[in-house]
């Protein structure tokens, strides 16, 4: 790492302030239903409270549009990582003021407090400077552990490295950036990337940035059929982007010359709707006759991705091949799920929905890397300069 990390600091004492991102799903009774961001951040708050650190919990959670709103408190997130730590972890009233600082103050080396969401401030997401001192007044040093959140450039992962230095990465963060490295940068080759999802437009520039890094692009899900289309392939009444053809014809030409193989279905699991899966059925070849929509990719094509994904070192995969919560439409993810997680090299997976893929094929524990980025994970594939980690102090 050309930053600084959590494991170059000494901590004994030191009020540190450790950005997590705790922006969890919540299920219907209000407890938090995916725990995964706040176990990811474990390591790091651990290895502050045993170095005898003075530890300031601070997390974003929802978007409460900078006004204090009881459904965005982060009592819930509070409550599991007490449980988690095995040890009672406060909740303060708010993240700035004298009662605050109070708090901080009565810390003793080795206790953790919780600070309250910073987004019931507006001042968070507008990068205010004042907001920003005003965090910045709580803490000795900066962690940075949200990567989830490194995307944004808000006071509380950005602006408050104006008034505290060092800020250094917590280990999720440095983990989620080695990974990066790894797959991307200087990976082992060949290098294929899989794309779900069912918009071209949302991952146009993730395909134009990956054309210049990957050797393999894979592409399932919705957004195949916006490419089939321009190719001039019948695709009955699947989701098409009527007005990204052209664009999605230029990308596959940009493909074509920059030498990736762009691999896209031959084959689909086919349906007259998504509610009507009673009457899936496989659709040979990639010609979809009227009245019927892809809604997977077909055995043709699970075979097809497989041998591609055998055949290189290194995996990044963001977004399913099929509509994998219903049944009929989840045996191409399920598929490429398990053969992700036998591969051998290093296989790397981002995004909500292809996490969610991931577990529900049970293979979780055997991807190299799983991200805890959603929309930070995609801009790293864009190639963007991700704010929360520009501002990390060079070693
Ligand atoms: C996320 O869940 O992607 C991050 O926590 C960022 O949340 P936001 O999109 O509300 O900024």
């Amino acid at each position: 790492m050309a930053k600084l990390t959590i494991r170059d600091l000494s901590l004994r004492g030191k009020r540190v302030f450790i950005r997590v991102d705790f922006n969890v799903p919540l299920d219907a009774q209000g407890g938090v239903r995916d725990d995964t961001r706040i176990r990811e951040a474990l390591p790091t708050i651990c290895l502050a409270l045993e170095q005898g650190a003075r530890v300031i919990v601070v997390s974003h959670f929802g978007r409460p549009k900078g006004k204090p709103t009881p459904e965005f408190s982060l009592k819930p997130a509070a409550e599991r990582l007490s449980a988690l730590l095995g040890r009672p972890v406060p909740l303060a009233p708010d993240c700035i003021g004298p009662e605050v600082e109070a708090m901080v103050e009565a810390l003793q080396p080795g206790q953790a407090l919780m600070l309250e969401n910073v987004r019931f401030h507006p001042g968070e997401e507008k990068n205010d400077p004042a907001f920003a001192q005003a965090l910045a007044k709580l803490a000795d040093v900066v962690i940075n552990d949200a990567f989830g959140a490194a995307h944004r450039g808000h006071a509380s992962n950005f602006g408050i490295a104006q008034y505290v230095q060092p800020v250094a990465a917590g280990l999720l963060l440095e983990a989620e950036i080695n990974a990066f490295e790894k797959s991307l940068r200087s990976p082992e080759r060949p290098v294929a990337a899989m794309l779900g999802g069912s918009k071209v437009s949302t991952k146009l520039a993730v395909i134009e940035s990956l054309t210049r890094q990957v050797d393999h692009l894979l592409i399932g899900g919705g957004m195949a059929f916006t490419f089939l289309k321009a190719m001039g392939r019948p695709v009955g009444g699947s989701l098409v982007e009527e007005e990204m053809l052209p664009v999605a014809l230029q990308a596959l030409e940009t493909a074509r010359q920059r030498g990736v193989g762009f691999h896209l279905p031959v084959d689909a699991i086919i349906a007259p709707a998504l509610d009507r899966e009673s009457e899936a059925r496989v659709n040979e070849g990639d010609a979809i006759a009227d009245g019927w929509m892809g809604l997977d990719i077909g055995p043709k094509t699970i075979e097809a991705f497989t041998n591609v994904l055998n055949g290189c070192r290194t995996i990044v995969w963001n977004g399913p091949p099929g509509v994998f919560e219903r049944p009929a439409f989840a045996a191409g993810s399920m598929a490429l799920a398990r053969v992700v997680a036998a591969h051998s090299g290093l296989t790397v997976v981002g995004g909500g929905d292809t996490v969610a893929a991931v577990e529900q094929a049970g293979v979780a524990s055997r991807i190299s890397h799983i991200s805890t980025g959603g929309g930070a994970f995609l801009e790293l594939l864009e190639g963007r300069e991700l704010p929360g980690l520009a501002v990390l102090t060079d070693r």
